[in-house]
């Protein structure tokens, strides 16, 4: 794997006043990055890629994700593919709670579902109709807080993940940072998938997660419109 460093955390810089000059020359570099991706969109293309023989996903409500049936099926196939693994999976991003139920109803692992709710995406309403969906899930545990602060946490108690799925902040600096704090927590053999890579209104997120694929320790194992799934290597 190349020797890349840990990009900052984008979360840490919003705890600032707004014209902290560490937040300002953050916020200013993260646009440039944007623009830059925005403009060198065509150049961040991946291979199509998909399981032959993907698992039809439970009925689901799309009003509510806007993960699609095809992108659904390819994202628990993926999931399945690493229960022999064991160890907790993380969905970054849980809104309404669609793909964190549609998750845990396809594992017998621990889903850590991290989100904090504060604004970003999704607020109060959002947040109690996740609790109603994943009431009754028993191997759904809710961490309100940024992906950030589950990454220390995580880290804290050392366990390894099974699985990550990546839709939060659909930027350039929030994927990049989820991809390669998260990419770095799981066990080898495990899997990260990223959500809305191939969208022109989220041209940092298609950028981070192509940067991704060129890092090394990972292979592309799917690749379907608006869905990317990458296996860590090793044993
Ligand atoms: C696109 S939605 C997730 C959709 C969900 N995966 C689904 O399809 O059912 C993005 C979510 O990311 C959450 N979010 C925003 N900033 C975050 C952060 N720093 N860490 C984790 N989640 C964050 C928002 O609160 C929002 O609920």
């Amino acid at each position: 794997m190349q020797n890349v460093g840990i990009p900052s955390d984008p979360f840490k810089y919003k705890s600032l006043s707004k014209w902290h000059p560490q937040r300002v020359a953050f916020t200013i570099a993260a646009r440039f990055q944007e623009r830059s991706a925005r403009d060198n969109f065509s150049n961040y293309t991946l291979p199509l890629i998909s399981f032959e023989e993907p698992v039809t996903p439970p009925v689901f409500d799309s009003s509510d994700t806007s993960v699609t049936p095809v992108q659904m099926s390819q994202l628990l196939t993926a999931l399945q593919q690493t229960e022999s693994l064991g160890g907790p999976l993380v969905e970054i991003g849980s809104y309404r709670g669609i793909t964190t139920t549609q998750l845990a109803a396809k594992t017998k692992r621990q889903v850590i579902a991290v989100d904090p709710y504060i604004g970003y995406g999704a607020g109060e309403t959002d947040y109690a109709i996740f609790q109603k969906r994943v009431a009754a899930f028993a191997n759904i545990e809710h961490w309100r807080m940024t992906s950030g602060q589950g990454m220390r946490k995580i880290r804290e108690n050392g366990a390894k993940l099974s699985f990550v799925f990546v839709d939060a902040v659909h930027d350039y600096v929030n994927t990049l940072f989820d991809g390669r704090t998260y990419g770095e927590l799981l066990a080898p053999q495990g899997s990260i998938a990223f959500h809305d890579t191939d969208d022109p209104a989220f041209p940092g997120t298609r950028r981070a997660v192509w940067e991704f694929s060129q890092m090394g320790g990972f292979e592309i194992i799917c690749h379907v419109q608006g869905l990317c799934v990458f296996q860590k290597r090793g044993r």
